[in-house]
């Protein structure tokens, strides 16, 4: 999409220069406004024509009965679905009777600018009714990072060739007719009308919805009101019915004349709270809005991101494609975690309801990692949330007989939603992902009221479970069967490798953070036999190797297995999923998304750099990349053995994922974890960045594209700055107290007087690695 030339490359901004009504829906996704507790779709302000409306707030969600064929034990009876809310977005023009509709007259300019820098999204649209009367109508939307519960649009009409009656009607609207998602399993349920009306009223300029769920229980508050800036004619009023609340703003307007609109709007929204509870909520964050004014809000967003992109920010020369996809990637997470405030990042972030949205371990994974080093505030919100639904995972071990917390592979409030046993539950691995995006949060921050509070019962109870679901047989191994690692072309595996040492370094962890708080422990129920017991299964766990190719098995079975026939797999049967039976795929060699190379990103410790060339090139001409979350990781290994064009064509993937609809279910929102990935791909995969004992280190090295890498990021209270050529690295502590950090195994200190530059050590790495036929990354040159 944004390969069309009416998308230009710009360092800050996205910009549409055209609307091209087919590709509605995607850029809904991509021009999406959030602050990770309320989400607006960037739907067109006048409501239609639509791809998908959208407007979410975080966690709210309805039930529903999950249907199954046969049910088995422990498959959960109901699972979570995002729901639409209460539409605020939509101001309705009438121009001399005409309904403003880019469907009908001309559109003789159109442009849409997702400024990223700002945090607003603009347009402009110069339009001629039917019959012949040119308007011009521009509009700023924002949704606060200030003010989590606030959104606002700034709205003006102006006639350019003849005197004009114009109404605006500004609305909410609850129950939106929506589209059918279609059948793709990566979609997510429609639930016709879920909301049911309490409260509905209408004064003078404002108006107000309040709303409740019919299964889950939720109530939700929508209110907004207008400052109006017209001729003295303009006329105001509003009504209401128990979906819709419109204020009616009419005017008379002269070639020249202006009316402008500027629409405050408020959400709340609760569990527990009383409907006069929530009207209250939104009056008051409506009225501190009205205070702070447009300009105020405007000015707020600017300072929150002049902050944010002092410390984030990352820079590149030679790729200025790359440079726009990464801070748009970066915009967007920041969108989606930002104001979570102990509520999850779901998979499509707050930008549409794709995967139901849900929440996956893609947050710890994948986000977190860059959240962790650029507003870590949030990555310890979003672990307070893992954190606040452990007593759903604790009954979720109980119910399967096992010990401590077993955490849920998709849901909003905290149950498992899943009905598939082998690529939910059975990926037991979330676990310990939790557990790994806990210790390198702590690491990166020293946050130790964190870890006392939060960081060791996550780590006590998610050990608890490793401990009780593996077991030691007669040889003295400690083994874990019968889980599904990352790549769900495999399932129900013994000893999947990844599962094993991410296991290992959740075990270990637990048994440190225990020693070092015996009192917080004790409280827990920790006792030393525990703690050793712990000590012993992470010493003893089986790490399966395959002398014979003498490359590390994704799980013990699994180079024995038959390798895919990828010579007749034609390019539309991908992806697999949709083409073939589990059964078939699940007894092959054909990996889905990055598996053993992740435990090699991020137990990367327990390999040798001969053993990552090996296994990297193993398993690439295995990997088909069915899913959006394995291109980074792939990039990230690919840098470490030296394959750095690979890597680059890998970093074009994760970053373009969105922009160019790369897996063509953008409609359905976009993907934070490939979004984040193109972070990762470039600050972990060519600026080399670990964490490792508590100690930051890099091993940088750019591909020839990229002439100037440099980024920003805070780690213990301190902000650096990275900058990366061709030959070398320098380091620059920007703030706080002096660092010790590494270059390729070497400590450099760090103060503030002066920069350190090392040079980079060359590489001598192999032959490219090969791709399944037809499943290589597309190679990028910089152009
Ligand atoms: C991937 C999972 C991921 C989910 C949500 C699936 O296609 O295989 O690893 O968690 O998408 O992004």
């Amino acid at each position: 999409m944004i390969q069309h030339p009416s998308f230009t490359i710009e360092d800050w901004n996205i910009r549409e220069t055209e609307l091209h009504l087919d590709v509605l829906a995607q850029t809904e996704s991509i021009f999406a406004l959030a602050n990770g507790h309320v989400g607006l779709r960037g739907n067109l302000d006048e409501g239609e024509p639509y791809g998908l409306p959208g407007t979410y707030l975080n966690s709210f969600y309805e039930q529903r009965p999950l249907p199954y064929a046969e049910i088995g034990y422990g498959d959960p009876e109901s699972g979570q679905t995002v729901i639409n809310v209460t539409n605020g977005k939509v101001l309705r023009l009438l121009v001399d009777d005409e309904p403003f509709d880019v469907r009908y007259g001309r559109v003789q300019r159109h442009e849409r600018v997702l400024d990223i820098r700002n945090g607003v999204l603009r347009r402009t649209v110069c339009w001629t009714s039917p019959v012949g009367r040119t308007v011009n109508v521009s509009s700023v939307r924002l949704v606060s990072f200030t003010q989590r519960a606030v959104a606002a649009v700034s709205y003006e009409v102006e006639p350019l060739d003849a005197p004009v009656r114009v109404v605006v009607q500004s609305e909410l609207v609850a129950n939106e007719t929506l589209p059918a998602m279609g059948k793709d399993p990566r979609g997510g349920a429609v639930l016709p009308s879920s909301l049911e009306c309490e409260e509905h009223q209408a004064e003078g300029t404002s108006g107000l919805l309040i709303h409740h769920t019919r299964v889950s229980g939720l109530r939700v508050g929508a209110a907004m009101d207008h400052h109006i800036e017209g001729p003295p004619e303009t006329f105001v009023e509003s009504q209401s019915t128990p979906d819709v609340v419109r204020t009616f703003i009419t005017a008379p307007l002269q070639p020249g004349q202006r009316l402008r609109i500027v629409k405050f709007l408020a959400y709340g929204w609760s569990g527990q709270r009383s409907r006069p509870a929530i009207h209250d909520q939104v009056i008051a964050a409506l009225s501190v809005a009205r205070l702070t004014g447009w300009e105020g809000l405007l000015a707020e967003q600017r300072a929150y991101l002049d902050a944010f992109w002092g410390h984030g920010d990352v820079e590149i020369e030679g790729d200025p494609q790359i440079q726009q996809a990464v801070r748009f990637a970066l915009f967007h997470i920041l969108q989606a975690g930002c104001r979570g405030e102990q509520r999850p990042i779901p998979a499509k972030g707050l930008t549409g309801p794709g995967y139901d949205g849900h929440t996956f371990w893609d947050t710890e994974t994948f986000v977190l990692p860059a959240v962790t080093l650029t507003f870590p505030h949030a990555a310890a919100d979003a672990l307070r949330w893992r954190s606040s639904i452990l007593d759903q995972a604790r009954e979720r071990a109980r119910l399967l007989g096992r010990r401590g917390a077993a955490f849920p592979w998709r849901t909003i409030h905290g149950e498992e939603s899943s009905g598939y046993w082998p690529a939910s539950t059975a990926a037991f691995h979330i676990n310990a992902d939790i557990a790994y995006a806990v210790t390198q949060y702590i690491e990166a921050t020293e946050d130790r009221v964190f870890e006392q509070e939060v960081g060791l019962e996550l780590l006590v109870e998610t050990a608890r479970l490793w401990r009780s679901l593996g077991c030691q047989n007669a040889e003295g191994q400690f083994r874990i069967n019968g889980v599904t690692g990352p790549d769900e072309y495999s399932a129900l595996v013994d000893n999947n490798v990844y599962t094993n040492l991410m296991a290992q370094h959740n075990l270990s962890a637990a048994a440190e953070t225990a020693k070092r708080y015996p009192e917080v422990a004790q409280a827990l129920g920790v006792d030393a036999a525990e703690i050793d017991s712990w000590q012993q299964a992470a010493e003893r766990i089986f790490i399966p190797y395959d002398q014979r190719l003498g490359v590390t098995p994704q799980d013990e079975a699994f180079t024995e297995h038959e390798v895919w026939d990828f010579a007749t797999t034609t390019p539309e049967q991908y992806p697999l999923l949709k083409n073939f039976p589990y059964y078939d795929l699940y007894r092959k060699q054909v990996v889905k998304q990055a598996d053993l190379i992740l435990a090699m990103h991020l137990r990367g410790d327990a390999f040798t750099p001969e053993q990552k060339a090996r296994n990297f090139a193993y398993y690439e001409p295995l990997t088909v990349r069915d899913s959006s979350l394995s291109a980074a990781t792939q990039a990230v290994i690919a840098a470490e053995v030296g394959q750095l064009q690979l890597a680059y064509d890998y970093l074009g993937e994760a970053a373009f994922m969105d922009l160019y609809d790369l897996e063509h279910n953008v409609r359905d929102g976009i993907h934070i974890a490939s979004l984040a990935g193109a972070w990762t791909a470039l600050v972990m995969g060519f600026g080399g960045v670990r964490i490792r004992g508590g100690m930051l280190s890099f091993a940088p090295r750019l591909p020839e594209q990229i002439t100037r890498l440099a980024f920003q990021m805070v780690f213990r209270g301190r902000c650096l700055r990275i900058e990366v050529t061709a030959k070398e690295a320098s380091y620059h502590l920007l703030s706080g107290s002096p660092l010790t950090v590494r270059h390729y195994g070497n400590d450099i200190s760090l103060t503030r007087s002066s920069a350190v530059t090392r040079p980079i050590p060359l590489i001598h790495a192999g032959p490219q690695p090969t791709q399944p036929p037809g499943r290589a990354p597309v190679a990028r040159s910089a152009s």
